[in-house]
């Protein structure tokens, strides 16, 4: 029952839902269109300052010393020994210092703080470093600290490599990828009543929160963290966002005054957070009729200078990194190592986009090895209802590649599909994937996530974590809960997001916030419908007073996991799809122009159709970008294309014409079967567009495949 690109719902069990599975307008739309919705730079306080933040000119070194050149006529100037409680960015590892106490692992790392009245004072102020450096290292495969290891084991890998007719190898690398939310990152931070408020531009209040109290030494009561109008996250305001929050509270706190902190596209390219470049090596048995006999998978992510998130990025990726095939014998291997560059983190797809590249491109290579269809290979491995992931995981009913496969493959025009004798310049390609949304095995235990629903005068007020950041959130959740009490959307409001009004929901992650975070919503909605036992709520609130009620997640009882040997259920729920890429290339000059994309993803449920399929066609656009245009460039471990005019992203003139297709198989450990859509658009267009390349005879197997790259690889591909 696919949804198609113009949004009618062709599913029959849509007729008994009336607010789910329909697309009423985003709520706060109208704020936004209009232009009164206010970002963090939109705000204004009285007697605020301005910060600045004073970065490392070198990748690795020692500092010995600051010097402050000039006037410090109303300058505060902040440095580690001005932190009240741990200089750390509190993390998985706490090893990441707020501000340079001495050791300096990577370019553009922060030293110094400065805030001032004036603009333009702050931006003339010149601070000298005295730095002794040191030989940094920026080669992954030579780094000597190894942040996070992972292993996966099933079966006989050695005994099944050894057996098997034909064992075929090949290295994929992928490159780093910035975020590029179109609002920069940004926070003001407030002193008050003993306390500190940041309101800032952001995806995870409790992150925030928890690095506050840390860096501060403050109770968690005197740390307040309110969700400013966020443009953009993709992953990029996940963990960033505490090293900003830290650095305006400490100017605030001794400046007592509130001090905004802005970067501007330079600063937030250069200094943030990037996608992990990756390594993927695969050695793979094969029977002659395409039967995958054994996987041996190694997976090296660099993780540039501190933990941050590498540890949950190497993990999702490691489980997704045999794609959507099933194999009875499997080995993975993965580290997540350190570089001397800015950190890298989370950006959308979490490691998973990074790994599937590599089996996809893998699969058409093998496929062409043996003198197959590279459709018919992965029709002949594709993950079934009762077939085991590479961690034992049994999939459901609901697993359903093969019908994504199908309804991809039927997108291909047959001439298209056919190896025509004439030279061409236009290639298709096909890559198959999976997601698993939520935090991996047991993370969803150990978030423990809460939301709550409070009664109003005509309605219900949703109390949740979870942000918005553009995606979708607030109208999502509030469909949600009107369709459980069979209420008008009209009586749902979606509180803002204020850790003094709503509870700690996790963060905003992971294609999480449907699958968990709406899940519990339900089961307040579903247990506010008993309290109210058919009354109103004004009559309820005039009886008995006020009334709020709150749930906590529940492990699905299918799901068990094991932390140490990763086996068991690694997700609740996955996304399965298909994309289909045309490529048109120009041999003289190597261009790659992505003609269409054919997106099918099963999501279980589009719980608002026209909001899913706005999280398809943007990250199926950021993928055609990872892949053929967007190259962080970087000397002496510094971005040095950290503009718009040099780091290209696609235009809508870049962009192919993107056509989607839901699919929805739903699943029954998720809220109306709705199984996550952020983050599974992204794992497809890279490796289909690769594919396409690959398929006009060029050897392409690292991206981006620039023109360069492409001249480069213009041999015979195998
Ligand atoms: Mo995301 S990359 O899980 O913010």
């Amino acid at each position: 029952m696919p949804l198609t690109s113009n949004g009618r719902m062709r599913s029959p069990r849509s007729s008994s839902l009336k607010i789910v599975g329909h697309s009423p307008s985003r709520v706060e739309g109208l704020d936004k269109v209009t232009g009164r919705a206010r970002y963090v730079d939109d705000i204004s306080i009285e007697g605020m300052l301005f910060g600045r933040t004073i970065r490392s000119s070198v990748a690795r070194g020692k500092l010995r010393s600051t010097r402050f050149l000039g006037d410090r006529e109303g300058f505060t100037i902040v440095d580690h020994r001005d932190i009240p409680g741990h200089n750390v960015v509190a993390a998985i590892v706490d090893d990441q210092p707020c501000l340079v106490e001495s050791a300096i692992e990577h370019a553009e790392e922060p030293i110094l703080l400065l805030a001032h009245r004036d603009r333009e004072a702050l931006l003339r102020a010149h601070v000298e470093l005295d730095i002794e450096t040191a030989t940094p290292e920026f080669d992954p495969l030579h780094s000597k600290t190894v942040f996070k290891h992972v292993r996966i084991e099933k079966g006989d890998i050695e005994a099944a490599l050894a057996d098997a007719p034909h064992v075929i190898e090949g290295e994929y690398r992928t490159g780093a990828q910035e975020q590029l939310y179109i609002e920069t990152n940004g926070m003001i931070a407030i002193p008050e009543d003993g306390g500190i408020t940041v309101i800032g531009s952001l995806q995870c209040p409790y992150y925030v929160h928890t690095a506050l109290v840390k860096l501060l030494g403050f109770a968690p009561e005197r740390v307040r963290v309110v969700q400013a109008e966020t443009g953009g996250g993709f992953g990029g305001k996940e963990e960033y966002p505490s090293i900003l929050a830290g650095h305006a509270a400490l100017l605030a706190l001794k400046a007592n005054r509130p001090v905004k902190l802005i970067y501007d596209r330079l600063e937030d390219m250069v200094a943030t957070t990037k996608r992990h470049p990756s390594i993927v090596r695969h050695r793979t048995g094969v029977a002659k009729d395409g039967t995958i006999l054994a996987m041996d998978i190694e997976v090296i992510l660099d993780g540039g200078a501190y933990t941050t998130l590498s540890p949950v990025v190497l993990s999702r990726g490691c489980i997704h990194a045999t794609g959507a095939y099933r194999c009875p014998n499997v080995r993975i291997t993965g580290r997540a190592v350190k570089t001397n560059t800015p950190p890298n983190g989370a950006f959308r797809g979490f490691g998973a986009p990074q790994t599937q590249f590599a089996i996809e491109v893998h699969i058409d290579r093998i496929a062409r090895q043996l003198g197959l269809d590279p459709i018919a290979v992965r029709r002949k491995n594709v993950l079934r209802p009762g077939d085991t992931t590479a961690t034992g995981q049994v999939m459901g009913r609901d697993c359903s590649a093969k019908q994504a496969l199908e309804t991809a493959v039927k997108s291909i025009p047959p001439q298209r599909r056919r190896k025509s004798a004439a030279p061409t310049d236009i290639g298709v390609g096909v890559a198959l994937f999976f997601h698993g949304s939520g935090f991996t095995g047991s993370g969803e235990q150990k978030l423990k996530s809460r939301a709550s629903l409070e009664l109003t005068a005509n309605g219900v007020m949703v109390h949740a974590g979870s942000t918005e950041i553009g995606q979708g959130t607030r109208t999502m959740l509030a469909q949600i809960v009107a369709e459980e009490l069979g209420w008008p959307l009209a009586r749902v409001t979606v509180s803002k997001i204020d850790t003094q009004i709503v509870p700690d929901s996790g963060p905003t992650v992971a294609s999480r916030t449907c699958l968990i975070v709406g899940g519990i919503l339900k089961r307040c909605a579903q247990a506010l419908r008993l309290r109210l036992a058919g009354m109103t709520p004004k009559a309820y609130l005039g009886k008995h007073g006020p009334l709020v009620i709150t749930e906590h997640y529940e492990k699905p009882k299918e799901i068990v996991w094991d932390d140490e040997t990763y086996r068991g259920s690694a997700y609740a729920a996955y996304a399965f799809g298909c994309n289909v890429a045309t490529v048109r290339i120009e041999r003289e000059t190597g261009i790659v122009t992505p003609l269409e994309l054919f997106a099918v993803l099963d999501i279980g449920k589009a719980v608002n159709p026209v909001l899913a399929r706005g999280q398809i066609e943007g990250g199926t656009l950021q993928g055609v970008g990872w892949a053929v245009l967007e190259e962080v460039r970087l000397e002496n471990g510094r971005m040095k294309n950290g503009q718009l005019t040099n780091y290209l992203i696609p235009t809508m003139l870049d962009s192919p014409r993107i056509e989607v297709a839901i699919l929805e198989h739903p699943s029954k450990l998720a809220p109306f079967g709705a199984k996550g859509v952020g983050e599974a658009p992204i794992d497809g267009p890279a490796p289909a567009i690769v594919n396409a390349i690959r398929s006009l005879g060029y050897d392409i197997r690292d991206i981006p495949a620039t023109p360069e790259r492409i001249l480069e690889a213009a041999c015979d591909s195998d």
